[in-house]
């Protein structure tokens, strides 16, 4: 019974195809070949013999699939180099054939009916791409699947794989597949890793490599530069940084050589010494004075000028230069003002100003003081007409400061232990030993003389600070006019207001009486002689200095 059904079978095979021999390509056959009239009794007559085979329990509408999925199949059978075909198809290898094996695997029909007897499928290096070909689980007896050297991508049909019972080997190497959840460990453990070398499946050892390296190496690194980048910007450019990101008052070196072009000549206005100094202009535009001092000081001394520096910083006031910010280490310190076009008080007197411009100078200077009597009582200052300047207005601006701090442990004037930081302006002419111990009243006393007598007293010898004086005091109030400068005579100086200014200086000056008025007097005195001046207004407002008390003191101490 088997060796006829053999008999049989081989008969009709070669009836059905004996016209594809002289077909060359499949899809010729595909298309010209159509199942023959006996065609249902043929396969009738198979799957009696093997009833396994995929399409014995075919439809009558299945037939010119099965009948394509034949042809198709003694085309691949012959391709792929297998012996006695079509019966003896256990192997598909279209292994490094490009051009016919997505052509093949494009056959649904043909996978539909897949025969039994394929058990290997080899498709390697073939430039399939795209999604698995899932079609090839329908040869679910297969027992080999190479589909390695492709552009495959996507998800691997893992559990597809899984299930097939016979696969015992598997190839997915070279391709692009997703990367696999941790999860899928079974299946990994089922076909070693040379099944999965570089699918994309696992990860891979090289990119983890350079992923280790970026982490150990290269995050590290951009950390450094990062955090170095912005250390390079908060230590030596601040001012580039967002305003409320940094400290506007503390300059650096780097910050003072840029607006100064380099330190470069061209910027230097003036050097005494230890003492140079620049004009410069900021990163936002601001023109300020740059006084560097170079000599080497003791680390407390470097401490106190920080201090003293940071009670500057907190002035404000528009009878008093703008002190904007400092640098400094123990070799060298800068202070920063705002830059005053204008001269110093000395200058001023020689272009002979007039008596109310004279006054309105006194009574800025006034200003100046009463704001720093009533919010720094700590800080003297220096009140000689080359250190007092005016700016391109013409208003007064006190420029010498010295912080003095008290000593907690005795409170007499002797202990005070003194720093002193001299904002210089073009001419200095005044010690530092001179600045201290004369009050700043009688110091005012001083100045309001000499706005008025245009004389100068040598300033570098107290003696004769009181030579003068004395000889003022004995000609006032008779021969004031003699005490005065000339040009005020011009500018329409009666005798009375001249008599009432040297009277006051005079008083200011004269410590021995006892008799020196309060600054809120002195205020009071020199409104007065400017309203004689200048008839009061209902416009022009008297600015009490006590309104300036308002000013919130920074920093508490
Ligand atoms: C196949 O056989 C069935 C009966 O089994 C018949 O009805 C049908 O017409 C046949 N078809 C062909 C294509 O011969
Ligand atoms: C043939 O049988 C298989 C299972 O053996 C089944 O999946 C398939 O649907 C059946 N086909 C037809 C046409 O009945
Ligand atoms: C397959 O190969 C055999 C033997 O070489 C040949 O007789 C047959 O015509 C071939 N079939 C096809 C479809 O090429
Ligand atoms: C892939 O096939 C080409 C020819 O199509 C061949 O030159 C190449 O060596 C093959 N590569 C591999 C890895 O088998
Ligand atoms: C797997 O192989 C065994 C033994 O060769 C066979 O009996 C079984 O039918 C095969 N399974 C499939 C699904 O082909
Ligand atoms: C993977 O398995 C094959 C046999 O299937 C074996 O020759 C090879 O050494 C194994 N490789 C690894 C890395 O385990
Ligand atoms: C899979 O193919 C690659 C490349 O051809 C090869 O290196 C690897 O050994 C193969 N894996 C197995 C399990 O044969």
């Amino acid at each position: 019974m088997a060796s006829i059904s053999l008999t049989l079978l081989l008969f009709f095979a070669t009836s059905i195809y004996v016209l594809e021999v002289s077909s060359n390509s499949v899809i010729e056959d595909l298309n010209n070949q159509h199942p023959p009239p006996d065609f249902n009794t043929t396969i009738a007559n198979k799957c009696l013999n093997n009833p396994s085979i995929r399409y014995c329990n075919h439809t009558s509408a299945d037939i010119p699939d099965i009948f394509k999925s034949i042809i198709v199949a003694e085309h691949l059978c012959n391709e792929s180099k297998n012996l006695g075909c079509p019966d003896s198809f256990t192997m598909i290898n279209l292994q490094n054939r490009p051009k016919i094996a997505p052509l093949y695997l494009s056959f649904n029909f043909f996978w539909k009916y897949c025969p039994v007897t394929i058990l290997s499928i080899f498709l390697s290096n073939n430039s399939i791409e795209g999604a698995f070909p899932s079609d090839i689980f329908q040869c679910s007896q297969m027992e080999a699947l190479d589909l390695s050297h492709n552009q495959l991508t996507g998800d691997a049909p893992i559990e597809s794989l899984m299930s097939l019972p016979n696969l015992t080997f598997l190839n997915l190497s070279y391709n692009h597949f997703s990367e696999v959840k941790i999860s899928d460990t079974q299946f990994f453990q089922h076909f070693n890793s040379s099944s999965f070398i570089h699918s994309g499946l696992l990860p891979d050892y090289h990119k983890f490599t350079l992923k280790a390296v970026f982490l150990l190496i290269g995050f590290p690194l951009f950390v450094i530069l990062t955090v170095g980048f912005w250390s390079f910007i908060c230590f030596r450019r601040p001012d580039y940084l967002p305003s409320f990101l940094c400290q506007r008052r503390k300059f650096t070196s780097a910050m003072l050589k840029a607006a100064t072009n380099g330190f470069s000549g061209r910027n230097l206005v003036a050097k005494m010494g230890d003492l140079e100094i620049y004009r410069g202009t900021l990163r936002d535009g601001t023109e300020v004075r740059i006084e560097i001092y170079t000599q080497r000081i003791s680390k407390e001394s470097s401490i106190k000028f920080v201090e003293e520096c940071k009670v500057l910083v907190q002035l404000q006031h528009e009878n008093l230069v703008q002190v904007l910010g400092w640098w400094g280490n123990r070799r060298s310190r800068a202070i920063v003002t705002e830059w005053t076009d204008g001269e110093n008080i000395d200058t001023w007197l020689s272009y002979s100003p007039t008596w109310k411009q004279r006054l309105q100078v006194v009574m800025g200077v006034v200003e100046g003081m009463s704001y720093l009597y009533e919010q720094w009582p700590e800080l003297e200052y220096d009140l000689s007409t080359s250190s007092v300047c005016l700016s391109k207005e013409t208003v007064p601006l006190i420029s010498r400061f010295k912080v003095v701090q008290e000593d907690n442990s005795t409170h007499t004037q002797e202990s005070k232990v003194q720093i002193t930081i001299s904002l210089f302006f073009s001419t200095v002419s005044i010690a530092f030993s001179n600045f201290s111990g004369v009050s700043e009243i009688s110091q005012f006393g001083v100045f309001l003389l000499e706005i008025m007598s245009n004389k100068c007293p040598n300033n570098n010898i107290t003696q004769s600070i009181t030579e003068y004086v004395d000889w003022t005091s004995t000609n006032y109030p008779e021969n004031v006019w003699k005490v005065i400068d000339e040009r005020l005579k011009k500018t329409g100086i009666t005798e009375d207001q001249a008599a009432n200014g040297i009277g006051l200086a005079l008083m200011c000056i004269d410590r021995s009486t006892e008799q020196q008025p309060s600054l809120v007097q002195i205020a009071d005195a020199v409104t007065m002689l400017y309203d004689s001046v200048v008839p009061a207004t209902p416009n022009r407002k008297r600015r009490p200095h006590k309104e300036r008390g308002k000013h919130e003191r920074l920093q508490s101490r």
